[in-house]
């Protein structure tokens, strides 16, 4: 009995070493790999191939510290009619019918003791594309740049001496 569990103790820490292991090659290579979404949403298809705007559905990204990932109500304004009769798109009228929110797998991820503003870096003309990768490209979206202190430095860095926009190296301005 305590032979099995101590090898059930050992699978499962394999499995989830395995798994950690496969998410940071996966991100540091920046391959296709993204979270299973509850509906598969795909840029590729919203942004690459019908050409809308980033700000349509993340409205927030050039006015608040917050880009805002859409309510279900703003895909239904098209898929209540186009699409309506395929799997995904059923999924998704599924949870609007029901008054549910999508629970869309977070991404993009910064600690408690890190500020961030959206505003601030669209005011300054940073496009989303250099900091989240080639969106209109991917089918699922996945984490593309590391999001670490040393990544946001680098750019902070050669933006110091910005004359419009100078970015600040002052601890305090990214740490509460
Ligand atoms: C300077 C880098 C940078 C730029 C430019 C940028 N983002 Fe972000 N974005 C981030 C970071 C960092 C996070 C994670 C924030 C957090 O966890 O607090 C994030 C999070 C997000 C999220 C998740 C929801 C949220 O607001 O936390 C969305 C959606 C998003 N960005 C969309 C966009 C869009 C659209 C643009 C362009 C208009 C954009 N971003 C420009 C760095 C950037
Ligand atoms: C402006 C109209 C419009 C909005 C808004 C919109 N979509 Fe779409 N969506 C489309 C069209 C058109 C297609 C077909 C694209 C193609 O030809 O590949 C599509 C395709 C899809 C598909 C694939 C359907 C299939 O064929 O299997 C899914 C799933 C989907 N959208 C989800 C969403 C979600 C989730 C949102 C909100 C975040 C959203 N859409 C917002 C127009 C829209
Ligand atoms: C039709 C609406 C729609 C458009 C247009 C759109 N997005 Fe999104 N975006 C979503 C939805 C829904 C999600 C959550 C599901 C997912 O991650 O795929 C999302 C997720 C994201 C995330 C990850 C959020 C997180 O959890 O960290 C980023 C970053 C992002 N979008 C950036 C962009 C950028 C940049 C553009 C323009 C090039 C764009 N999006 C255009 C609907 C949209
Ligand atoms: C590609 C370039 C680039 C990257 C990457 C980048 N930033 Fe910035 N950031 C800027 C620029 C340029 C400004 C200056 C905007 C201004 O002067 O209004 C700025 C301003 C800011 C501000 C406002 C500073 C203040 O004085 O209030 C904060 C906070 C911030 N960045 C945090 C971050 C964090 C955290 C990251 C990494 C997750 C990051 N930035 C990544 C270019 C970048
Ligand atoms: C441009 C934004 C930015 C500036 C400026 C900045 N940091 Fe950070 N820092 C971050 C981000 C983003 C993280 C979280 C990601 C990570 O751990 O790399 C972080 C993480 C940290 C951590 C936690 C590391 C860990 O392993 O958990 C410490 C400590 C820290 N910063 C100290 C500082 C000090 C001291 C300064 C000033 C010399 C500074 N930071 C300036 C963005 C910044």
């Amino acid at each position: 009995m305590k032979r099995a569990l101590a090898t059930a103790i050992v699978i499962l820490s394999l499995a989830t070493a395995t798994v950690a292991f496969t998410q940071s090659v996966g991100t540091r290579l920046g391959d296709a790999r993204g979270p299973q979404q509850p509906v598969l949403y795909s840029h590729k298809a919203h942004v690459g191939k019908l050409g809308m705007n980033c700000l349509y559905c993340h409205y927030g990204a050039d006015k608040s510290p917050v880009a805002n990932v859409p309510a279900v109500s703003l895909c239904m304004g098209c898929h209540k009619i186009s699409r309506a009769d395929k799997p995904e798109v059923m999924k998704l009228a599924g949870y609007y019918e029901r008054g549910e929110p999508v629970p869309w797998v977070k991404v993009n991820w910064l600690p408690e003791h890190v500020k961030f503003n959206h505003k601030r870096h669209f005011a300054a003309g940073v496009q989303c594309t250099e900091c989240h990768g080639p969106v209109q490209e991917m089918d699922v979206y996945y984490q593309y740049n590391s999001l670490k202190m040393g990544w946001c430095i680098e750019c902070h860095r050669r933006k110091l001496d910005d004359p419009k926009f100078p970015a600040s190296m002052d601890c305090l301005s990214c740490h509460h």
